[in-house]
């Protein structure tokens, strides 16, 4: 890419990024306080992120890899976490489903600025039974329920207009009646083999702690940052 096709972020009337930056000073992550457990410091983390009110502090990164190696990264939400991993619902014929269906090797990364902590993690990407999909799904919201079905999740449309008259017919075609979970529409689980926390600290000299799974049991190591 040449200069003049990019805007010059410099010019007097622009955002000077070079000149943002933070200096990180909230917290401390030690390895001889951490738990054993990474899925424990998580809980603590997320809990810690929901206290401080953190807006939307379930909102994960999650980058999957289509054909040729190519990346896509995109936010969802964690609607669930227990022994077989983090769980989050989407629509199983978009993007990320295609490649998990091809490639169900995972990263996801968790922000929560205001407490200056980043996790991540990669691991192999299941789906979860839809039995677990149907009874998420019925607790959702009736216009979420209706959007699941709208949306050919991923596909490029025309315009908006058609996408609001394919919910308006599904609004009458469901008319006082329950809306089923679309059978494309479903949960994954990433079951993680390595979970990696940071917690910002001064000078940039900040803290990394990174869990690899060993069979049933996590080692803990200190990561450069
Ligand atoms: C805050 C936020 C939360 C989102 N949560 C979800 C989600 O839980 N599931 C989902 O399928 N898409 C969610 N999306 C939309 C995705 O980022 C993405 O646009 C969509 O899933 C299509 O991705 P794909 O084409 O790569 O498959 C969310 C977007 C944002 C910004």
């Amino acid at each position: 890419m040449t200069s003049t096709q990019i805007t010059d972020m410099n010019a007097p009337d622009k955002p000077n990024l070079q000149d943002l930056r933070v200096s990180y000073d909230l917290d401390a992550l030690d390895e001889s306080s951490a738990p054993s457990d990474p899925f424990i410091l998580f809980h603590d983390w997320l809990h810690d992120a929901l206290q401080h009110q953190l807006p939307e502090p379930n909102a994960m990164t999650l980058a999957t890899i289509g054909q040729g190696g190519i990346p896509t990264a995109r936010i969802v939400l964690l609607k669930g976490l227990d022994d077989r991993g983090f769980h989050f619902y989407t629509n199983y014929q978009s993007r990320k489903g295609q490649e998990l269906a091809e490639n169900n090797r995972a990263a996801i990364c968790f922000l929560w600025t205001a407490r200056q902590r980043q996790v991540t993690a990669r691991g192999l990407v299941w789906k979860l039974p839809h039995d677990e999909a149907k009874s998420y799904f019925a607790a959702r919201p009736r216009s979420h329920q209706i959007g699941a079905w709208a949306s050919t999740q991923s596909q490029i449309i025309p315009d908006r207009s058609h996408l609001e008259s394919r919910a308006a017919e599904l609004e009458a075609e469901y008319a006082d009646k329950p809306i089923p979970c679309p059978p494309h529409w479903g949960g994954y689980s990433l079951v993680p083999d390595e979970i990696e926390f940071w917690q910002g600290r001064t000078s940039r000299l900040h803290d990394r702690l990174r869990y690899l799974r060993e069979g049933n049991h996590w080692t803990r190591h200190r990561v450069s940052p």
